[in-house]
C-alpha cells in the first residue's frame, strides 16, 4: 500500500472551495495528503477547470445519466477505489451520499457547510438558500462548519467552525461571500489537513 494520502475532492459548480485546497496544498498548509482527483457530478462545472489547471485529473460522473442514485454511487466507489483514495472532501457538492458510501468511507468524508451547524442545516439548505434562511431569521452571526460525512445531512461530527458577523444591509450574496472568505476558505483547508494527518500517521 502506497504511503501517500490520496486526495479526492467532490463538486458541483463554481469550486471556490476547491481553489482554496488547491492554494492551501501550493502553499504547505495541506502537505500530509495530495489532491490526486477531482470529481463532478456536472459536467459545466467551473471548478473541473480549476483542477485542470492545476493539474489534477477530473472524472465526471453524472447521476442523470447513469439513471439514478444507485447506479451514481457505483460508479462513484468504483472511480474511488481505481485511484486509491484514501479522504473524500465534499466541496459544494450537491449529491446527497447514502449510508452505502458514508459507511464504505467512515470518518473519511469531509463536508463544509456554509453556517453553524446545528443552525440552517440539513436536507433542503444548501448554496445561497442557507444564507437566506439566516438572515430571514434575522441571526447576528452565522459562520461555516467542517464536518464528517455521515448518513444524516449535515449529521456528522463537527470538525472546525468559525463565526462569521452578520452587518446591517447584507444581502445573501454578500454574506455568502463573506462567509467564504472569512470562514470556508479557511477551514476546510486546516481540517483537510489535520485529517490527511491522521490517516497519514496510521498508515505508517
Ligand atoms: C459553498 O458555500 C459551500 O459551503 C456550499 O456551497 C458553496 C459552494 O461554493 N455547500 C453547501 O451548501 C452544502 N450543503 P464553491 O463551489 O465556490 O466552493
Amino acid at each position: 500500500m502506497s504511503r501517500e494520502v490520496r486526495i479526492a475532492v467532490l463538486v458541483s459548480g463554481g469550486g471556490t472551495n476547491l481553489q482554496a485546497l488547491i492554494d492551501a496544498q501550493q502553499a504547505g498548509i495541506i502537505k500530509s495528503g495530495t489532491l490526486s482527483l477531482v470529481i463532478s457530478n456536472n459536467e459545466g462545472a467551473y471548478a473541473l477547470t480549476r483542477a485542470q489547471n492545476a493539474g489534477i485529473k477530473t472524472v465526471v460522473i453524472n447521476k442523470k445519466a447513469l439513471g439514478g442514485q444507485t447506479a451514481f454511487e457505483d460508479r462513484l466507489l468504483a472511480t474511488l477505489a481505481a485511484e486509491q483514495i484514501d479522504l473524500i472532501v465534499l466541496a459544494g457538492f450537491m449529491v446527497i451520499l447514502t449510508k452505502r458510501v458514508t459507511d464504505a468511507y467512515a470518518e473519511r468524508i469531509l463536508n463544509v457547510h456554509p453556517s453553524l451547524i446545528p443552525s440552517f442545516c440539513g436536507e433542503g439548505f444548501y448554496g445561497l438558500r442557507v444564507h437566506e434562511a439566516a438572515l430571514a431569521y434575522g441571526v447576528k452571526v452565522t459562520g461555516a462548519t467542517v464536518h464528517f460525512v455521515n448518513e444524516i445531512p449535515d449529521g456528522g461530527r463537527i470538525i472546525l467552525q468559525r463565526a462569521v458577523e452578520i452587518r446591517e444591509g447584507d444581502t445573501p450574496e454578500i454574506l455568502q461571500r463573506r462567509v467564504m472568505q472569512e470562514a470556508e476558505w479557511q477551514i476546510l483547508p486546516r481540517a483537510t489537513e489535520l485529517v490527511a494527518k491522521e490517516i497519514k500517521e496510521k498508515k505508517e
